[in-house]
């Protein structure tokens, strides 16, 4: 009988490995596969899926096991691309003229598997996120263990150990006095609430001319209304929107690279705003030492401390958004130890589930927590409706357990000298202006946008996946990468800068 989501009474569900087809073809028997052969057949018909539109495709889920029913169903589908390309929306791509997409039906370790078969060395995390590689049976297990006793349940009148376990956890890994966990969906989200809590701190001590926030320029923060509003003006990519987001203040990007002497001078323009303005300033807001979608630079941890410096100065409260740096991308666990600092409101995304689901936190100090209570309406004004699910929860502690009980930073530091390495012979080329690592991110910078159709492909090509933007060709591969599959995914960049 056809169950759900997998195909569980099938000899050759339980695979483990099963992105290894041709591992698995020497461990199974003629006798075995045939009987999967005829398993799948079976489960075909149940689908109603015609047998003309089985192709090729059939042997490759033959032998990949696990596939999804439903998964299933769209490859063997002649349609399912065309659908694809029709109808459903992809980030940032036309749905006029897509650029193409790639078919990917499974994942493993550091490696995607692409429908035809081929295997591509992941060089991106899924953005940021997949810290520990695909499908790791601690993680699996996890949500396993969760959905046995609950998928969801509302977080408003309820609680449940999933949720505080996780929030014990990150307040014992993030630095003092950070003490308050606000549970959301996505790096976004979190990033609206860090905003509201400041502007309702203020607010709640009377102070209501406190709504405006401080920024530097080449920041990213997300693509809702809130974190769109504090996007470098240019290239945060929501020029189009300026008309209706509220205005706020830009200081100039810091200009002293990480590793490069400090220069006093490039903290004036920020010093400058914020002396002027910090009546109306609830709050600073920027990531910490590594900007990643406004431009991929990485500054000097000397203009974090001043910022710091600045902001109990003029009584300002301090948000970093840890989304894209947390969870040891750059070498510590935090961005912000870097400069031995501590905000009053942090942000973490994206590796906080080691990329298996969206979840996001916003951390606050009871400080923060206090004021916004004490005052009118004496409770903070959100609360979505997936806060704090249970499966998220689970996976996130089961990611940071498995983060911390790995040795992360002997690993993010090979990667880091290995990136050095691999990427230095594109410092050589005459179209490149520069090429950067800090951590696990490798950015190759050229003086001109890349044609991303062709870029992408010649990556696919070469058996790896990156997906550059604009002048910036990078990399940020799962921490569990070994010295053969960064040296493909280094070499590849190499290669195919040096075409561009
Ligand atoms: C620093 C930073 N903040 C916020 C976000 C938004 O996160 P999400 O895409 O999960 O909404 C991103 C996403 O790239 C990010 O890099």
């Amino acid at each position: 009988m056809l169950s759900f989501g997998f195909l569980p009474e099938c000899p050759w569900a339980a695979l483990e490995d099963n992105c290894y087809p041709e591992r698995n073809r020497r461990r199974f028997t003629k006798r075995a596969i045939d009987n999967r052969r005829v398993c799948l057949y079976r489960h075909m018909k149940t689908l109603g899926i015609p047998s003309t539109t089985w192709g090729s495709a059939f042997d490759r889920a033959l032998f990949y096991g696990q596939v999804p029913v439903e998964g299933m169903k769209m490859i063997f589908s002649e349609d399912w691309k065309t659908f694809d390309r029709n109808h459903m929306w992809h980030p940032y791509t036309s749905m006029r003229t897509p650029l193409p997409v790639y078919p990917v039906v499974a994942a493993k370790g550091v490696r995607l598997v692409l429908e035809d078969g081929r295997r591509l060395v992941d060089g991106m995390s899924s953005w940021w996120a997949a810290i520990h590689g695909y499908n790791r049976p601690e993680l699996n297990k996890a949500l396993k263990c969760q959905i046995r006793s609950m998928s969801h349940v509302m977080f408003g009148g309820i609680t449940h150990p999933a949720a505080v376990a996780l929030g014990e956890r990150l307040i014992e890994l993030t630095p003092p006095p950070i003490e308050m966990v606000f549970l959301c969906d996505s790096g976004s989200v979190a990033v609206e609430v860090a905003i509201k809590m400041a502007v309702q701190f203020w607010h709640a001590q009377g102070v209501v001319e406190k709504r405006k926030l401080l920024t530097i320029r080449s920041g990213y923060h997300g693509d809702t209304f809130g974190a769109m509003s504090v996007c470098d003006p240019v290239t945060g990519m929501h020029e189009i929107f300026s008309g209706i987001l509220p205005r706020h203040y830009f200081a100039d990007a810091p200009g002293c690279s990480f590793g490069d002497p400090w220069d006093e001078s490039d903290i004036v323009s920020f010093a400058d705003l914020i002396a002027a303005h910090h009546g109306e300033i609830a709050a600073v807001i920027l990531e910490p030492i590594v900007q990643g979608a406004g431009g991929m630079r990485f500054y000097s941890p000397e203009y974090l401390k001043r910022v710091r410096m600045l902001c109990d100065r003029y009584d300002v409260l301090l948000i970093l958004d840890e989304i894209a740096t947390g969870f040891g991308r750059t070498g510590k666990l935090f961005a912000c130890e870097h400069a031995g600092i501590s905000p009053d409101i942090m942000c973490l995304g994206k590796a906080l589930t080691g990329g298996y689901m969206s979840l996001a936190a916003t951390l606050t100090t009871r400080k923060v927590s206090e004021g916004i209570s004490s005052g009118m309406p004496g409770h903070f004004m959100h609360g979505p409706t997936f806060m704090g699910n249970p499966l998220s929860c689970a996976v996130a502690s089961a990611s940071i357990k498995l983060l911390l009980e790995s040795p992360w930073r002997e690993r993010v530091e090979t990667i880091e000298m290995q990136l050095k390495e691999g990427l230095s012979p594109c410092a050589s080329l005459a179209h490149v202006d520069d090429v950067r690592v800090l951590g696990a991110i490798g950015v190759v910078e050229l003086n001109h946008p890349v044609d991303m159709a062709r870029v992408q492909k010649r990556f696919v090509d070469k058996g790896v996946w990156i997906r550059p933007f604009g002048k910036l060709v990078y990399t940020m591969p799962p921490y569990i990468i070994g010295a053969r599959d960064l040296t493909r995914v280094t070499r590849a960049i190499c290669e195919v800068v040096s075409e561009e």
